[in-house]
């Protein structure tokens, strides 16, 4: 059920592109971008690897969770818990990527429709820009798509430009802004994509 995938040079393939490889049953995906020097594997998160998971995000977001929360999140959205790692090391972790699935009224009745939540990714800081949050986005939203949402929505800080880049890069919209949303008093804009094509 995986897919070896290689991310090749950023200038001529961008996420679109990720080059399938005819070897269909690995752990693993594999994706290399810029010439073949930096290799990067995604893979499913496991209970060994959450308090990794968590360091990264307490290094990189001000957003920290309690661990029973990621656990819960592993407990009951495994397919789209992803992490990347180095594939020299791959229990280091630089990446992750995590959602959860809520039902919500839908917004034009009283039908229940799923909804995939964006809960939380981050890429250590030495490690970005090189394709593995739209790697890590790529592939969890095609797990995610597997549970029926109708739309994936996400809230992000109004003045982190480089996720607001990523989002928009994969179409995301912003469709409204939620006054002091973070503690610390900021607003976050809520950003919504469409699943096209839900059967
Ligand atoms: N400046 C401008 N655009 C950027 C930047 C940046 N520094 N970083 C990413 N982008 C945009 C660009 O459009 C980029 O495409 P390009 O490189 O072809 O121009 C696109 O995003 C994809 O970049 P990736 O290399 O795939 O992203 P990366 O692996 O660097 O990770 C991330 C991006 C996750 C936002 C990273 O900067 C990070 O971890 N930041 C701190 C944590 C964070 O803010 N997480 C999101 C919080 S919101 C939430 O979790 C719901
Ligand atoms: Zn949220």
């Amino acid at each position: 059920m995986y897919l070896i995938l290689y991310l090749y040079n950023k200038l001529n393939y961008h996420f679109q592109n990720f080059s399938m490889t005819t070897e269909k049953e690995t752990k693993s995906s594999i994706f290399n971008r810029r010439n073949n020097r930096s290799y990067f594997l995604i893979r499913k998160c496991t209970y060994n690897d959450l308090e990794k998971v968590k360091d990264v995000n307490e290094r990189e977001l001000p957003e920290d969770y309690p661990y029973f929360f990621y656990k819960s999140i592993l407990d009951n959205y495994p397919e789209s818990f992803l992490i990347a790692c180095p594939r020299e090391n791959p229990r280091e972790i630089v990446g992750y990527i995590m959602w959860r699935v809520e039902r919500t009224p839908s917004s034009n009745s009283l039908r229940l429709v799923n909804n995939g939540h964006l809960v939380s990714i981050a890429v250590s800081e030495e490690y970005r820009r090189q394709g593995i949050a739209t790697a890590l986005l790529k592939k969890s939203m095609a797990e995610v798509r597997l549970k029926n949402v109708t739309k994936y929505v996400l809230e992000v800080r109004v003045s982190n430009y480089n996720a607001i880049n990523l989002y928009e890069a994969f179409n995301f919209d912003t469709a409204n802004i939620k006054k002091k949303y973070y503690r610390d008093g900021e607003n976050a804009y809520y950003m919504v994509k469409k699943v096209i094509n839900n059967n």
